[in-house]
């Protein structure tokens, strides 16, 4: 048994081999030994085992949607709650009614503007789909992936895959395989190794189970995208606020997530106010003892000093922040940092799913400068 520290023992899965086999990230076509692997990785699934494996958005940890004690497999793997539902990824269109007991006129209209792509779409359940996929709830989240590797897997992995992102409960999702062997090592079967994900955020979900349908996590696709297909959209109170005093409606969004192991702290203000509150908090920490961390961006970078600052791009390039933000998170950890600050970003289009993702990293904690 491998002991993971702060983990309760009912946890803790046995060790095993995990392999890991590679596959090249944009490559046209698939070789015949990246076919052969991928035949390999859907066998495991289809016999009840765990599988990671790159999509657009981040990597996923996929095992069969419709086998209950894969289900199971993939909570225990995780250390994730049982209460809290996987998405299910398929590679046909068609396949989205066989899981769903009902289809809505604009979930089509969603699919043909979206999918395949990094939307998720919230639907009543099919018989089909065990209770433990889904959390007990009587609806299912579905997902058509974009990325070539994803849908060849689901497809050799017979068509239905449940995957939420492939790191251990409460940490930031996996850009890069390398983040999912340092979580998932030793507890699941093979990790397919397909490079940096294009996106860097989790997928868009879209409740359509609801009138007007309602975004319960903020992603790629926003709103705006969305309202070009959808009269009305809602979006969830409980995706930018921690005191709405409600429950989320994504029913992981609850949960403690994407947090590094210092503590984070946003601060808002006008620039040069940011600027100098930052400064001079790591200078009184380092004081302390502390070891600091800075999350900023290319326009201020280098006007800050503390023991460890990372960029995370341009203010202007929205989709590069996000593609890094994870992976910043994660490095802060390597680096052992203690106190960390980060500076707020706009809260609108793709900078909604970037502040979502942030305000949970930091428990909410925002100081206004
Ligand atoms: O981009 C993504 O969506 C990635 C990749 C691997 O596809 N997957 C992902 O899964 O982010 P996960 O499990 O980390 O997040 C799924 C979220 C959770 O917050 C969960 O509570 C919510 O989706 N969810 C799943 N099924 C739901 C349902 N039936 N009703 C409401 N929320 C649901
Ligand atoms: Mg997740």
């Amino acid at each position: 048994m491998r002991r993971y520290a702060g983990t309760p023992a009912w946890k803790v899965s046995v060790t095993m081999d995990t392999v890991t086999v590679k596959i090249r990230p944009c490559a046209e076509e698939f070789t015949a030994e990246e076919d052969a692997a991928l035949r390999r990785a859907g066998s495991i699934i289809q016999s009840g085992g765990l599988v990671a494996f790159p999509t657009e958005t981040v990597y996923g940890l996929g095992g069969d949607a419709l086998n209950r004690e894969s289900s199971r497999k993939i909570y225990a793997a995780k250390g994730r709650p049982a209460d809290n539902p996987l998405i299910v990824h398929i590679c046909r269109l068609e396949d989205m009614e066989r899981i769903a007991a009902h289809v809505p006129e604009e979930a089509f209209g969603i699919a043909e503007a979206f999918w395949p792509g990094p939307l998720t779409m919230i639907l009543p359940k099919a018989e089909l789909v065990p209770p433990e996929t889904t959390g007990g709830l009587d609806t299912v989240a579905v997902r058509f992936p974009l990325d070539k590797t994803a849908r060849k897997l689901i497809e050799y992995g017979g068509g239905y895959i449940a995957a939420p992102s492939a790191n251990r409960s409460g940490r930031p999702s996996p850009t890069l395989a390398k983040y999912v062997a340092q979580d998932m090592d030793g507890r699941i079967d093979m990790i397919i190794d397909g490079g940096p994900v294009g996106i860097g955020l989790e997928s868009t979900i879209l409740d359509l189970t609801v009138t007007p349908p309602r975004i319960l996590r903020p992603g790629y696709v926003t709103r705006e995208m969305l309202q070009g297909i959808l009269q009305k959209v809602d979006m969830d109170v409980t995706t930018l606020t921690a005191d709405s005093g409600q429950a989320p409606r994504a029913p992981g969004m609850k949960y403690r997530h994407y947090a590094p192991k210092g503590e984070l702290t946003i601060v808002e203000g006008s620039f040069e106010a940011v600027i100098g509150y930052i400064n001079r908090q790591t200078a009184a920490e380092r004081e302390r003892g502390e070891r600091t961390g800075i999350i900023c961006t290319s326009e201020s970078g280098p006007r800050y000093s503390a023991d460890v600052v990372k960029c995370v791009g341009s203010r202007r390039d929205e989709a590069g922040i996000a593609r890094k933000l994870f992976s910043v998170l994660r490095e802060f950890d390597d680096e052992c940092v203690t106190k960390i600050y980060a500076e707020s970003l706009e809260a609108a289009g793709l900078g909604q799913a970037i502040m979502n993702r942030l305000l949970k990293a930091a428990g909410h904690r925002v100081v206004q400068v």
